[in-house]
């Protein structure tokens, strides 16, 4: 097949795209940025956001929203393949944001899909950026009944302290299991929902279309470039400001909650890796380490590495949505695609940390954003 010449990233100005759009074009491929430059990453003065200057040069920017037809349209005139990154990606805030979400999640995508069915446009290869959300609290193994997907935890036990997850069989405790890509869809969230419905969409038209796609399910993405203003997602960025604000870090649960962090290199790599390769066609890919971190173990390593005294606050709240632990099983995409994570978490949270050193300080909007949690009936 033709080598891949021409691609656009919609959502590329932001923190993953625009570090796979830097990529693509040191690759020698020519990327075109479909971006809305929504406030609630790029902040008020988005044409001077850290993300879209880190872009502006380098590839043609249309600004446009993934719920307009004419933005999609004046995008994809001579792509060869379409990396669909645009979404709403805050958790908790899709629980009260449904529509938004849906709408831009969603709706975004059916568009694009919509578009390519009527006519093609010489697209060749479509790509998504789906997420660990669609598998909710994930796999675990109860010692009665085997492998099991707990349902959302209880508020009776979250409000009496237990956050781990139970059997839904036999309702007792169960054990962490990685979850595969074919482990099942449970997502506890509407972003989850959104994401898991995209991942469908795609899959389903792209084979009616002969369109090959590929569908990655990134773990938490972390490094150089996330968002510090951004209050809703991200965990590093969120801890860092109010950290360099000199405010106390606010964890939820026990602090034994954990995620599976992926340095944002691996990340960008991994999805590269499938543009080409044939036999990543109409595969899901879960793009992770494959190794648990818990929050309380990244609040204070960050403090230690920004040499903060802040104090750590485990409040014992939880958020309705969230889930307890994930983490992935990275076989699959190793064994076809050959991808090996090679920055392990130490490597990555120190260069994230020296990139947020040279940042300027942020407002920190947490507490804005807990209050609206909070108003909205979502922390608990
Ligand atoms: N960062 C993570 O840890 C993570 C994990 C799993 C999946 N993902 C997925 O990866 C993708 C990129 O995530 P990210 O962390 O780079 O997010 P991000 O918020 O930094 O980037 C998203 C970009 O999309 C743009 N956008 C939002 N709404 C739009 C609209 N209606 N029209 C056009 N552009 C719009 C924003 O301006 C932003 O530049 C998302 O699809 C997200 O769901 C991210
Ligand atoms: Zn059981």
């Amino acid at each position: 097949m033709q080598k891949i010449k021409n691609v656009l990233i919609s959502g590329g100005a932001g923190f993953i795209g625009s570090h796979l759009g830097l990529s693509l074009t040191r690759n020698g491929y020519s990327v075109t940025v479909l971006d809305n430059l929504s406030r609630q990453i790029h902040g008020s003065d988005p044409e001077n956001s850290y993300l879209y200057k880190s872009i502006k040069d380098n590839v043609t920017f249309i600004k446009g929203d993934v719920r307009n037809r004419n933005d999609w349209e004046r995008s994809l005139a001579g792509q060869d393949a379409v990396i669909h990154m645009a979404a709403e990606t805050g958790t908790g805030q899709s629980m009260y944001r449904v529509f938004d979400y849906s709408d831009v999640n969603i709706g975004g995508t059916a568009l694009l899909l919509d578009i390519l069915t009527k006519n093609r446009k010489g697209v060749r290869k479509l790509i998504l950026s789906s997420s660990r959300a669609v598998y909710g609290e994930g796999r675990y193994l109860c010692f009665t009944h085997g492998e099991v997907y707990p349902a959302a935890r209880t508020e009776d036990d979250l409000k009496n302290g237990f956050f781990d997850c139970r059997c839904p069989v036999c309702r007792r405790q169960v054990e962490l299991l990685p979850t595969h890509e074919d482990s099942k869809a449970n997502a506890t969230s509407v972003y989850g929902i959104t994401k898991y419905v995209q991942e469908q969409l795609f899959l389903v038209t792209a084979k009616a279309m002969h369109i090959p796609a590929v569908i990655y399910r990134y773990q938490n993405v972390y490094g150089p470039g996330q968002s510090l203003s951004n209050p809703y997602c991200g965990i590093f960025s969120i801890f860092s400001t109010q950290i360099k604000n000199g405010n106390a870090l606010n964890v939820f649960e026990d602090g034994q909650e954990s995620r599976d962090f992926i340095f944002i290199k691996d990340t960008v790599n991994a999805t590269i890796l499938g543009l080409e390769d044939e036999k990543a066609d109409y595969q899901v890919y879960n793009v992770g380490t494959g190794v648990p971190v818990n929050v309380l173990d990244i609040a204070r390593k960050l403090t230690r590495l920004y040499r903060s005294k802040v104090p750590i606050n485990i409040s014992g709240n939880y958020r309705v949505g969230d889930i307890r632990h994930n983490y992935a099983d990275i076989t699959k995409i190793r064994k076809d695609l050959g991808f090996t994570p090679e920055n392990n978490f130490e490597k990555g949270i120190a260069e994230f940390v020296k990139w947020v050193d040279h940042q300027e300080l942020k407002e920190d909007r947490y507490p804005d954003s807990i209050k609206e949690l909070k108003e909205n009936g979502l922390i608990r």
